[in-house]
């Protein structure tokens, strides 16, 4: 199991046709400058371009190739952010965009600033602005793959750090046993939070276990930019071996806890989304199958994988559980 499977990978010139290339590695790496700590804050200030990094015209030997580790290449900016589940602002994927085009990032109604509180049963409890989480943790780029649970998926190249990295400097206690997440309550620029249709605010859980495995990513980033907002701005998670629900968006609390936290979805139907939600092609929603599933992009189905194809990485941690009951 190696994480560099899951960046973007240099290719060879006689590899390169036009359509395997997003940008040139200078182009690319003017993108990640954008996610240095003071380049950030400028980032989310109104006025701030989501626009994607120009077309590569390559220096040849430079190229990066925007493929996941299977092949298939990843969706465009245009694509992963404009097609989004994100129902504090509106349950119209195609209308979150624009809802959340002035969207500023803040940990709640009354806040000035954003900051993310981790504590719980932790040793070192602390609270991260961004330009923290920028600085004491290396930002990598992965591609993932994010299945909903609706049956659509898409292929998103994001940058961010490991989970895992962040849980170490707060030192679990021995008594932590699941991490529990919250999406900011802030109805003033979320008009979809003022709808009771839904408990806000949003909640999501990992066992420790899952949260410590490395592929579970915090995201800073979206194509070497910062984060738009329709995808979660300032900080979301990606646990791409789940449904894409799990993947909760603009995190502000990170809580360390002993029992199995709550979350929205299974407080609004317990049967159809359970506390796992991982992936799997043979135990279908009640309502549809998930044996395949829409890539965005494409047309027809394609067979959906087990754990989204990430099985080598996170099977080991289900070993001896029936996976139809824990599901
Ligand atoms: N997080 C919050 N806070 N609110 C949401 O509505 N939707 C989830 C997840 N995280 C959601 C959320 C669902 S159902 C999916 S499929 C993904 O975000 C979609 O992420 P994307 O819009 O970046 O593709």
């Amino acid at each position: 199991m190696s994480p560099n499977r899951y960046k973007a990978q240099p290719i060879r010139p006689s590899e390169i046709t036009p359509e395997h290339i997003y940008y040139s590695r200078r182009d690319f790496m003017k993108g990640f400058s954008v996610l240095s700590a003071g380049a950030f804050l400028a980032a989310c200030s109104p006025g701030a371009s989501n626009t994607p990094a120009p077309n590569g015209s390559a220096g040849v030997e430079t190229a990066i190739e925007l493929r996941d580790e299977s092949g298939d290449p990843a969706n465009t900016i245009e694509q992963i952010t404009n097609y989004n589940n994100y129902y504090e602002f509106t349950t119209d994927k195609s209308g979150v965009a624009s809802l959340a085009q002035d969207y500023q990032p803040r940990s709640s109604e009354t806040a000035t600033d954003w900051t993310v509180e981790v504590y719980g049963l932790v040793n070192k409890p602390q609270t991260f602005g961004m330009e923290d989480l920028l600085t004491k943790f290396t930002q990598e780029e992965r591609i993932y793959r994010l299945r909903c649970v609706e049956g659509w998926s898409m292929v998103i190249p994001w940058t961010g750090f490991p989970l895992a990295a962040l849980l170490q400097q707060v030192e679990p206690t021995s008594a932590a046993q699941y991490v529990r997440f919250e999406t900011v309550f802030d109805p003033d620029q979320m008009p979809g939070q003022k709808s009771r249709m839904f408990p806000w605010p949003y909640q999501e859980g990992l066992r420790l276990d899952e949260a410590m495995n490395d592929l579970a990513l915090l995201v800073t980033g979206l194509y070497g930019r910062e984060l738009p907002a329709q995808n979660g701005m300032p900080l979301r998670l990606a646990v791409p071996w789940k449904y894409g629900f799990k993947s909760i968006k603009n995190i502000i609390k990170i809580e360390l806890v002993d029992k199995e936290p709550g979350t929205l979805w299974s407080s609004v139907a317990r049967n159809e989304y359970g506390f796992y939600a991982n992936v799997n092609p043979e135990v279908d929603h009640p309502r549809w199958s998930q044996a395949s599933e829409r890539r965005i992009g494409e047309s027809g189905r394609r067979p959906t994988l087990m754990f989204n194809g990430y099985a080598e990485d996170v099977a080991g941690l289900y070993e001896g559980m029936d996976l139809r009951v824990h599901y």
